[in-house]
């Protein structure tokens, strides 16, 4: 009679799939489906970016969606069942400074919109952080915030963090946006700082593309879903460049895999 055969040694494969990330920002809808900001149709041009992320990086893990989603009018929240509904994706949301948070809430309460500041994917943590100054443009994180994030990447430290808010925690290098930003953001950064799991900060407001790098932390914003804003330029002045999103692979060993797409309208 043959013996046993022996027990087999289970097999522990390493996880190196990404975690797969969309990113849209400042989306600026009204409540009017024609509505336009400078010009531009802004639930037309969240609709495109929205196809173009469909065609080219689907399927994705999640969405991001990081405020300024209507243009001070609560109407607006009616018209993203309709646009990422179909996407099966949980869509984790942040309110920007043209957003009413009350609305919101209310407007985007249930399944696929989600409004918690953390949540855990495998080997990843990521944050989005209110930094919205009732009435105001400029940003700032509360004493709360600083350390609910402080204690979240502490109780996560088996895992990578990316950190999302919508006003820039850094200066974009043009004085009319600068003075827009988050007004305590050292906080924030000598926060991040005190934790080695950081690994990418990302927000949005700028309406603006830019990329670099803070102690290993990827600094990233991306551009509106709408207009843009010219890069450099110390008065404000509208940019040429088109609609934008950005997609994201977040690896299990901490590496960010990033680019921002640009999508010329139909027709
Ligand atoms: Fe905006």
């Amino acid at each position: 009679m043959d013996p046993d055969p022996p027990a087999k040694a289970p097999v522990r494969r390493k996880r190196t799939k990404p975690l797969r990330l969309l990113h849209f920002t400042d989306p600026h809808l009204y409540g009017d489906a024609g509505g336009r900001l400078r010009g531009v149709s802004t639930l037309d041009s969240l609709k495109c970016c929205v196809a173009h992320a469909r065609q080219h990086h689907f399927p994705a893990d999640a969405v991001l969606l990081t405020g300024d989603l209507v243009h001070d009018d609560a109407r607006g929240y009616g018209h993203f069942s309709s646009v990422f509904d179909a996407l099966r994706a949980p869509v984790h949301v942040l309110a920007g400074n043209h957003d009413l948070p009350r609305e919101m809430q209310l407007r985007l309460a249930s399944r696929p919109f989600d409004l918690a500041p953390i949540v855990r994917y495998r080997d990843w943590v990521i944050f989005l952080l209110d930094s919205v100054v009732p009435g105001a443009t400029h940003g700032h994180l509360g004493d709360e915030t600083l350390a609910f994030v402080d204690e979240g990447l502490a109780r996560h430290s088996d895992a990578h963090a990316l950190v999302c808010v919508h006003h820039h925690p850094v200066p974009m290098g043009s004085e009319w946006i600068d003075g827009i930003g988050i007004d305590n953001a050292g906080r924030l950064l000598e926060v991040l700082d005190r934790h080695d799991n950081v690994r990418g900060l990302l927000w949005g407001h700028v309406h603006q593309a830019s990329d670099g790098m803070r102690e290993n932390v990827a600094m990233m914003s991306t551009p509106s879903t709408c207009v843009q804003f010219l890069p450099a330029s110390d008065e404000f002045a509208i940019d040429e460049r088109p609609p934008g999103y950005r997609w994201l692979h977040l690896y299990p060993d901490g590496r960010i895999d990033t680019r921002v797409e640009w999508v010329e309208p139909e027709g």
